[in-house]
């Protein structure tokens, strides 16, 4: 079993710290999806096998230039690419899910019970591709419904193994399948290809991005009381700062007024 990834356990402060860049400094919105830094110590750097200057062995630290390295922005993240993966393959439709839930504002309702399943690792398809396994849902009405949706979102992330390491062929030898064709008609090759699409469609992220702090601020989720100060945070730009969205929450009415917010009576 490679145990290699547990030695690179800062690979869950990487996260944190990609985030806590975004919000606390004037980084632009845009730039949590497609920021030209990350955050690395020497052996999260190793295990990736990324060849920038890292000298801490402890703390992670914020690294430049990430994007000649294949890496930068939230969905670069080893967690990300983790967490969308099988346990011993990558999941092409994990990470298009998750694309279409966190990004896109688009959720997918889930899977019928019936649906199936495929085997847990690479190793035991028979010879078959992932590409192929996954082929069916094409063939399938029901099933293309949902998953001419999510897979193509997926597939361009196949570069990035089931820990988020970057391969340039599958264990067996065989090219990767990065491309998809979204139901909106793109044409998205690569890791390259799904940001541009995204960049392209940073509205939608915003939309994400606002019922997230909204529920997160006011500890519910959005009510249709709450759309107009949703469609005021939304319209801030790709190119404002998080602390823009901020402002937009305490201002509200709805943060101001809000029980949990008023002090206890002992201490006004
Ligand atoms: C209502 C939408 C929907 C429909 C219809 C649907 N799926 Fe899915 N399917 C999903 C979602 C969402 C996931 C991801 C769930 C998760 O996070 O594991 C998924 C996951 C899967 C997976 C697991 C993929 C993996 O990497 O482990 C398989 C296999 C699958 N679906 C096959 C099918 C087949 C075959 C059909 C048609 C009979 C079908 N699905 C119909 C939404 C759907």
């Amino acid at each position: 079993m490679d145990t290699s990834r547990w030695y690179a356990r800062p690979c869950t402060t990487n996260p944190y710290r990609s985030s806590n860049t975004s919000f606390a400094t004037t980084a632009p919105i845009a730039k949590y999806l497609n920021a030209d830094y990350t955050f690395l110590n020497k052996p999260l750097a190793d295990y990736y096998g990324i060849k920038a200057d890292v000298k801490s062995t402890g703390a992670v630290g914020k690294i430049n230039g990430a994007n000649a390295f294949g890496r930068g922005g939230a969905l670069r993240l080893g967690t990300v690419l983790t967490t969308t993966s099988a346990p011993l393959r990558t999941s092409p439709v994990k990470r298009g899910d998750w694309i279409l839930r966190r990004i896109l504002n688009t959720p997918m309702p889930p899977p019928p019970a019936d649906a199936g399943s495929i085997p847990a690792g690479d190793k035991n398809f028979g010879g078959l591709s992932l590409h192929d396994k996954l082929e069916a849902h094409k063939r399938n009405a029901t099933c293309a419904n949902c998953h001419a949706r999510i897979d193509p979102l997926g597939f361009p992330l196949e570069n990035y193994d089931s820990t988020g390491r970057w391969r340039a062929q599958y264990a067996d030898g065989k090219e990767i399948y990065n491309s998809g064709t979204t139901i909106d008609h793109a044409d998205i090759h690569g890791t390259t290809g799904l940001l541009k699409y995204r960049d392209d469609r940073n509205e939608m992220f915003r939309k994400t991005l606002t019922t997230k702090l909204l529920g997160y601020a006011l500890g519910r989720t959005a009510l249709p009381s709450d759309l107009a100060l949703m469609e005021q945070m939304v319209g801030e730009g790709p190119d404002d700062p998080f602390s823009k969205l901020a402002i937009d929450v305490v201002s509200s009415r709805q943060f101001r007024n809000h029980p949990a917010m008023r002090l206890p009576r002992q201490i006004l």
